[in-house]
């Protein structure tokens, strides 16, 4: 063996020990790719080693060219399978370092929700809906002709002093209405009958503020008038709704009242849902509350909207939101509906 091709085997070997050796030496894929160009490199010891073999006698090349490619293949398998083994590797910590545990509750976002108010009329107007009723609106700002003298409202009564309503400064014929009833005068002015309305909205009155009264507040209005209403229609009527809202197996009475826009008049009450009848501190230990106040339309209503009171009947009735919310959820006092406070409103999140 001439010197030369030992030292060129020589050389080989020494290329592979040391590519084999920085294989081995790489901590991380960038470690070992840096190494894999330096020792696969043009300047490496194989391609020195390579570049030895033009000046080896013809009977050696072939041996040492399998010889060259032999390492070659070494060195460059070393490199992909070490290569390989860091890529899972590094998956791996990835893996874990991502993991997300599905199973884990989420964080729930606070959401927001209707106001127990808000609520609480929907389900009245659904419940009207239901009944064939549409809705009806009227101005918060009203004449006092409409809400008091087209309601048969006598001239002495004390809800027309300012005592008791709310009138726009420096106006005696602008008020910001005491309760939903004009609203009945505005839906008759704009059609004939047969007339189905309900009309919820906001109210105001000069009133002391107390757990059963605030100077600003809601009421639903109704109104039917059609041939041939009666009371028992009322009656009729009321029931399903105080039933649908109060719960099915509850008691309901008229109670006679008086209010000068129907003839006659009354107050409807249901059973207490607290005591069943019994008496108790929620309904002052009458056994009943009072909900609503209603009647047959006065005919003298019917007559200042032009109607003919002698071919058509009608009944009405009006109630106070807070009032009924405040019963059907047994909230002690109204001004709670008003004070904003989280752990009040959120009691009613949910709750349909
Ligand atoms: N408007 C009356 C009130 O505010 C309620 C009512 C409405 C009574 C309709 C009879 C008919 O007290």
């Amino acid at each position: 063996m001439s010197p030369e091709v030992s030292d060129i085997m020589r050389a080989f070997e020494e290329a592979r020990d040391q590519g084999l050796a920085a294989v081995k030496e790489a901590t991380d894929g960038h470690s070992l790719e840096a190494a894999r160009i330096r020792i696969l490199g043009r300047k490496a010891p194989l391609s020195k080693a390579r570049a030895g073999l033009g000046s080896v006698p013809r009977e050696h090349v072939k041996t040492l060219g399998m010889l060259a490619n032999e390492v070659q293949t070494e060195i460059e398998q070393a490199f992909a399978k070490k290569a390989r083994a860091f890529g899972r590797a590094e998956r791996t910590k990835r893996w874990e370092r991502e993991r997300v545990d599905v199973t884990l509750p989420g964080d729930v976002p606070p959401a927001g929700a209707l106001h127990p108010l808000t609520k609480t009329i929907w389900e009245i107007v659904d419940i009207f809906i239901g009944l064939g009723y549409q809705l009806a609106e009227g101005p918060e700002v009203e004449l006092s002709t409409l809400n008091f003298d087209a309601l048969n409202q006598p001239f002495e009564h004390p809800s027309r002093s300012t005592r008791e309503t709310y009138y726009v400064a420096g106006r005696d014929d602008v008020v910001l209405r005491p309760h939903t009833s004009p609203v009945q005068i505005r839906a008759m002015e704009a059609q004939e009958p047969p007339i189905y309305v309900l009309a919820p909205g906001r109210c105001y009155r000069r009133d002391e503020l107390d757990p059963t009264h605030l100077n600003q507040f809601a009421q639903i209005e109704g109104l039917a008038v059609d041939d041939g209403i009666t009371m028992a229609d009322l009656k009729g009527t009321l029931e399903v709704f105080a039933r649908e809202l109060f719960g099915r197996d509850l008691d309901v009475r008229l109670r006679p009242h008086f209010f000068p826009f129907t003839e006659p008049s009354a107050e409807l009450d249901v059973e207490c849902f607290v005591c069943r009848g019994s008496g108790c501190r929620v309904c002052k230990q009458e056994g009943w509350i009072e909900v609503l106040g209603c009647g047959m339309v006065d005919p003298a209503v019917l007559e200042w909207v032009g109607y003919d009171s002698e071919r058509y009947t009608g009944f009405a009735f009006g109630m106070g939101v807070e009032r009924v919310a405040a019963l059907a959820h047994g909230v002690p006092d109204i001004r709670y509906f008003y004070e904003n406070d989280l752990r009040f409103l959120s009691y009613f999140q949910g709750a349909e």
